[in-house]
């Protein structure tokens, strides 16, 4: 979960209790990437993950750029920040995937979109393995083609981006009950369920569907490790499964988070909504003003359709909770596993 929630020692708590514990580096810069992978390994020296966002390029015409810029003064107004602003659109992919390949990350994984194979035989022939995601068959299967070690099916439940790089992003709305059986039927490769996934049950389920294992974000926002903002862990804790919306407001890449005012607004707006990177660009003053500030009705505050059953504990707490859960649904009361005892 980019944009702060995985924290070194969130990343270390899950990979420790037995997980795979993720570091969202989406947005991070090199310097930064590369002293998170260092802080966990003082804290874990079990396997961990770092994901990434493919890039892309847009063209965007400047006018669409200009009449969103104005729009968003509105906020910015209320905020006390200068008006209209030139966006800073940095992306870097390539050298993020430098620190992941030189520092020998044992896991990447990627969203958004898909590599070049010669970007997966890089990570391999360094031992890393890699996982892409996918909102489709069709986007499962070009992973596989291009050398992925295995696949996210990312349901439409999903907390965050929509995955979706080969379809208009409406028809890739699939839920996790019905795409995770329909992906496993038809790669080689182990399938990773995700999307509206919050514990014991919906991993059970999610093997039971075919998967090899299971990604959830939600369920981790709440954790005592996550860097979540307060507000952002209390909306998450006090929402219901009606209160998620799909929306490129943000981001320009359509994403599901909790409805606020600022999604309100924006979706009176008449005009084009710039593409990511670009309306990231253009929201990043207000989004960051707005976390200063507590305003959360200004704030990005991603979570997926499974927010109530979101619980305040520490990482190693949700793990053992719902590795005892699994059991006892796959094996019965007794359970089946040490580490459920643990
Ligand atoms: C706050 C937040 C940030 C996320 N950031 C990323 C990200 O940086 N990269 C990624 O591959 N997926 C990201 N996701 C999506 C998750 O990988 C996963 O697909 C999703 O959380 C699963 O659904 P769930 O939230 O219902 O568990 C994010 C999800 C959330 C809630």
């Amino acid at each position: 979960m980019a944009g702060g929630p995985t924290t070194p020692a969130l990343v270390a708590a899950v990979s420790n209790t037995g997980g795979l514990g993720t570091l969202g580096a989406g947005y991070m810069s090199p310097d930064a990437l590369r002293s998170a992978i260092g802080e966990i390994r003082n804290f874990t020296k079990r396997p961990f993950a770092v994901n990434l966002f493919i890039p892309s390029e847009p063209r965007v015409p400047d006018a669409v750029v200009v009449d969103m810029n104005q729009f968003l003064d509105r906020f910015r107004v209320e905020l006390g920040l200068p008006l209209t602003p030139a966006p800073n659109m940095t992306q870097r992919f390539h050298e993020q995937l430098q620190v992941i390949l030189d520092e020998r990350v044992p896991v990447f994984s990627f969203t958004f979109g898909i590599p070049d194979s010669e970007v997966v035989a890089e990570l391999k022939a360094r031992d890393i393995a890699v996982i892409g995601t996918a909102t489709t068959v069709h986007e499962a299967l070009m992973l596989e083609e291009i050398g992925v070690d295995a696949v996210v099916a990312q349901g439409s439940e999903a907390g965050g981006h929509r995955g979706t790089f080969a379809h208009p992003f409406e028809q890739a709305m699939i839920g996790t009950m019905a795409l995770v059986p329909q992906v496993a039927d038809h790669v080689r490769i182990p399938v990773v369920a995700s999307g509206g996934i919050m514990d014991g049950r919906g991993i059970a389920a999610s093997l039971m569907l075919g998967a090899s294992g299971v990604q959830m974000g939600t369920a981790f926002l709440t954790a005592e490790e996550s860097g979540a903002h307060p507000r952002h862990k209390e909306a998450v804790l006090k929402s219901s499964e009606d209160e998620t919306v799909v929306t490129a407001a943000f981001s320009g890449k359509p994403a599901r988070g909790i409805r606020n005012r600022f999604v309100e607004e924006m979706s009176q707006y008449n005009g084009e909504i710039p593409e990511y990177p670009v309306q990231n660009a253009l929201t990043q003053d207000i989004r960051q003003a707005a976390a200063k500030l507590n305003r959360d009705d200004m704030m990005s505050m991603w979570a997926g359709q499974g927010v109530r059953l979101a619980k305040s504990k520490s990482a190693r707490e949700l793990m053992l909770d719902w590795i005892h859960q699994v059991d006892t649904l796959l094996c019965g009361p007794a359970g089946g596993s040490q580490s459920a005892r643990r």
